[in-house]
C-alpha cells in the first residue's frame, strides 16, 4: 500500500470538482480547453486550479503565458496564482529541460504531485491530459475517484472514434463522463452531434477554430479577444450553472 494514497485524498477533499480533459487523440485543443476553461471558470467567480498532467509535454504554461512563477513551499507546495488559477505543472520544477519519462515515472510523478500539492478550497480542478489512453488517465481515474472527463474532439470521423473508444473505456470504469466538446469547428454540420446522441454522449458545445488564437498564445488578453475564448465562456457557463444544481 503506497502511504500516498491517502495523503492525495486529504490533498483534494476541499475541491468541489474535479474534471480531466482528455480525448484521446493528440493536438485536438485538449490544452487549450483546459486553459481557457480554467480562465473563463475564474472570470465566472469560481475558485479554480489547473494541473498539467501532460508530464512530457506540458503546454498550459505557454497557452497562458505563465512565466517566472514559483511554488511556494509550505507543509506541501502552494501553487502559484496566475489570473485567479491556481497553477501546477511539471514545468514549474522542469523549467524547460525536457522531461521523459516512462512506466513507473510516470505513475510516481503524478502520486508525488498530486500528494504535494495544497490545492485548498476549490469549486474546479481542471486536469489536462496528454493524448492517449496511458498511464496518466488512468492512475489519476484510479487514484481520483470522484474525477470526471470532458472529452474534446475535432469534427473527425478519424478523431471521434477515439473518442468513443475512451468513452467505452471509461464506462467500463465506471467513470463520469460529462460531455464532449467539439473544437475547431469550421462549419455548421452537426455530424459529432449526432454521433454523440447515437452512443449517449452528452453535446457539451463546440468551439469554432479561430486564426486569431495562434498570434494571442501566450497573452491572456488577446486570448480573451478570441472567438475560441468566447466559445469556452459558453461552456464554463453550463458547467458552473451544473455545480449550483
Ligand atoms: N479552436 C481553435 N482554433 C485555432 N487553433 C486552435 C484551436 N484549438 C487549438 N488550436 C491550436 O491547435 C494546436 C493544438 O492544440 P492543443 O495543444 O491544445 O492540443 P492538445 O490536444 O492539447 O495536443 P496534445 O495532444 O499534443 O496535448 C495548438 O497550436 C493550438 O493553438
Ligand atoms: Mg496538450
Amino acid at each position: 500500500m503506497d502511504p500516498r494514497t491517502s495523503v492525495i485524498g486529504k490533498r483534494l477533499e476541499g475541491v468541489k470538482r474535479i474534471i480531466a480533459v482528455s480525448g484521446g487523440k493528440g493536438g485536438v485543443g485538449k490544452s487549450v480547453t483546459s486553459s481557457l476553461l480554467s480562465l473563463a471558470l475564474s472570470r465566472c467567480g469560481k475558485r479554480v486550479g489547473l494541473l498539467d498532467l501532460d508530464l512530457s509535454s506540458p503546454s498550459d504554461h505557454i497557452i497562458l503565458g505563465i512565466k517566472g512563477l514559483y511554488p511556494e513551499e509550505e507543509n506541501g507546495i502552494i501553487p502559484p496564482e496566475f489570473h485567479g488559477v491556481r497553477f501546477m505543472s511539471v514545468t514549474l520544477f522542469a523549467k524547460d529541460e525536457p522531461t521523459p519519462l516512462r512506466g513507473d515515472d510516470i505513475t510516481n510523478a503524478i502520486r508525488e504531485l498530486l500528494c504535494i500539492t495544497r490545492w485548498e478550497n476549490l469549486d474546479f480542478l481542471i486536469i489536462d491530459m496528454p493524448p492517449g489512453m496511458g498511464d496518466e488517465l488512468f492512475e489519476t481515474i484510479e487514484l481520483l475517484k470522484r474525477c470526471e472527463t470532458i472529452l474534446v474532439t475535432i469534427p473527425s470521423r478519424v478523431a471521434f472514434e477515439t473518442v468513443k473508444k475512451l468513452s467505452l473505456v471509461l464506462r467500463e470504469m465506471r467513470s463520469p463522463i460529462i460531455g464532449v466538446i467539439e473544437n475547431m469547428k469550421r462549419e455548421e454540420n452537426d455530424f459529432i452531434q449526432r454521433r454523440c446522441k447515437e452512443i449517449n454522449l452528452n453535446y457539451l458545445g463546440s468551439i469554432r477554430f479561430d486564426e486569431k488564437l495562434e498570434d494571442a498564445i501566450g497573452d491572456v488578453e488577446k486570448i480573451m479577444e478570441t472567438k475560441v475564448y468566447r466559445d469556452v465562456l459558453r461552456i464554463a457557463e453550463i458547467l458552473k450553472e451544473e455545480q449550483k444544481g
